[in-house]
């Protein structure tokens, strides 16, 4: 086994080699422009996106021709947020989205904010789940736009989106979805869920950084969307730039293979999922899972270990990547919001750790973490005054503390 063990899928995945190998060409002998049309070279590009997107597109059952490419996730939700409000501001300027959200739709919807448009946030159940039912109640007529995250990144929670795409159909309603952690690891059906609009990334299911997708949807209804990037018209108007062509190569390959490995490859992350979960959380009390127990993705596991903090944690487990709340705010102090938006208290939001299991993660790592793990957080608890007195059945909340007024 080799060490540092990386478990920070939800942040990045690695390359997968046969991915690698199939973009390879595109960057030596292959480079041609995919919007050349009087060439041979254009033509080689062309076919080889158009190949990608179908693969693409067969991944989330939707029609390669509804595959807009863009830079990744983060922009086919600034994309979708503020390419929907700026087509549909006749008809409406209220967008509905939740409080879990990724901060590439938050920080978007608080964009649209300042711009005039009113945003509703709407809470989510301790276990992390949208209710669909809060999500209709928040519904006024001038609703252009509801966006609920599928797999949330750092608790991995499932939504329904299957009924908040009803909900939005009824109301003649748009429904976005930001799906970059549930593609490729789970069953994603764009005609099932009732999704309009939904953001995903090659990097996080195997393929290259800087390559992602919109679904636009063409037919029931046909959503257009103001573009971000005006130019040559590429992506059928609503997204303008050469076409990184290696990338979308690579994209295209990871997604065929995340469609043929998903039904293996998920039991097996399963198994491995709940066997972390079961030997960290038998060996060790007041720990606390964060997120749903069941509707949750195979390879995410997030744990509150009261009386230790985040931080000194990830640096006893520093032979292990793991991650503490999102990676893109590890970064502050400030604890985890979407722990918070649970109703988890700050203390204990601190004290989380996520691990993201992957592709390439084995059994044996899987071993070594929980056994470090184990030992780390014994270790820090045993230099704990807090954790001794809360054994001794000291109540801390009563407890008056020297300094305090
Ligand atoms: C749910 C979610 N949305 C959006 C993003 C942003 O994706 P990208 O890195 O492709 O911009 C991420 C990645 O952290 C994510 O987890």
């Amino acid at each position: 086994m080799k060490l540092p063990i990386y478990m920070d899928n939800h942040s990045t995945t690695p390359v997968d080699p046969t991915v690698l190998e199939a973009m390879l060409p595109y960057f030596t002998e292959k480079f041609g422009n995919a919007a050349s049309r009087n060439h041979a070279f254009g033509w080689e590009a062309e076919a080889a996106v158009d190949a990608a997107r179908q693969q693409i597109a067969a991944l989330i059952n939707a029609d390669p021709k509804e595959i807009v490419f863009t830079s990744g996730a983060t922009e086919s939700d600034n994309l979708a947020l503020r390419g929907i409000a700026e087509m549909y501001r006749e008809k409406g300027d209220h967008i509905i989205t939740t409080v879990t959200e990724h901060r590439a739709i938050l920080d978007t919807a608080k964009r649209l904010e300042k711009m005039g448009f009113s945003v509703t946030y709407v809470p989510v159940r301790a276990d992390g789940l949208v209710d669909p039912d809060v999500i209709k109640q928040a519904i006024t007529p001038k609703t252009i736009l509801i966006s609920a995250i599928l797999a949330n990144n750092e608790i991995g929670t499932i939504n329904p989106v299957a009924e908040i795409g009803t909900i939005a159909k009824e109301r003649g309603i748009l429904f976005h979805s930001d799906a970059t952690q549930a593609v490729g690891k789970i069953p994603v059906d764009v005609q099932a869920m009732g999704i309009d609009l939904m953001s995903f990334t090659a990097h996080k299911m195997y393929g290259p950084k800087g390559i992602g997708a919109l679904y636009v949807r063409r037919k029931n209804p046909r959503v257009r969307l103001a573009p971000m990037i005006d130019g040559g018209g590429h992506e059928r108007g609503m997204r303008s730039g050469t076409l990184p062509v290696p990338l979308i190569v690579g994209f295209g390959k990871a997604a065929d293979i995340c469609r043929q490995m998903m039904p293996e490859e998920s039991k097996r992350l399963t198994a491995l999922r709940d066997r972390l979960r079961d030997g960290i959380m038998t060996q060790l009390d007041e720990t606390y899972l964060n997120g749903h127990p069941t509707r949750r993705l195979p390879n995410n596991v997030n744990i509150s270990f009261a009386y230790v903090e985040g931080e000194s944690l990830l640096m006893g487990l520093k032979d292990i990547a793991l991650s503490s709340g999102s990676a893109c705010t590890s970064a502050s102090l400030e604890p985890s919001y979407v722990l918070k938006a649970l109703g988890v208290g700050s203390e204990l939001a601190h004290s989380s750790i996520r691990y993201g299991l992957g592709r390439f993660n084995t059994e044996e790592e899987v071993e070594y973490v929980i056994r470090r793990t184990v030992e780390i957080v014994t270790k820090l608890r045993e230099m704990s005054p807090l954790y001794e007195m809360a054994k001794e059945g000291i109540d801390l909340s009563k407890v008056e503390w020297k300094g305090e007024h």
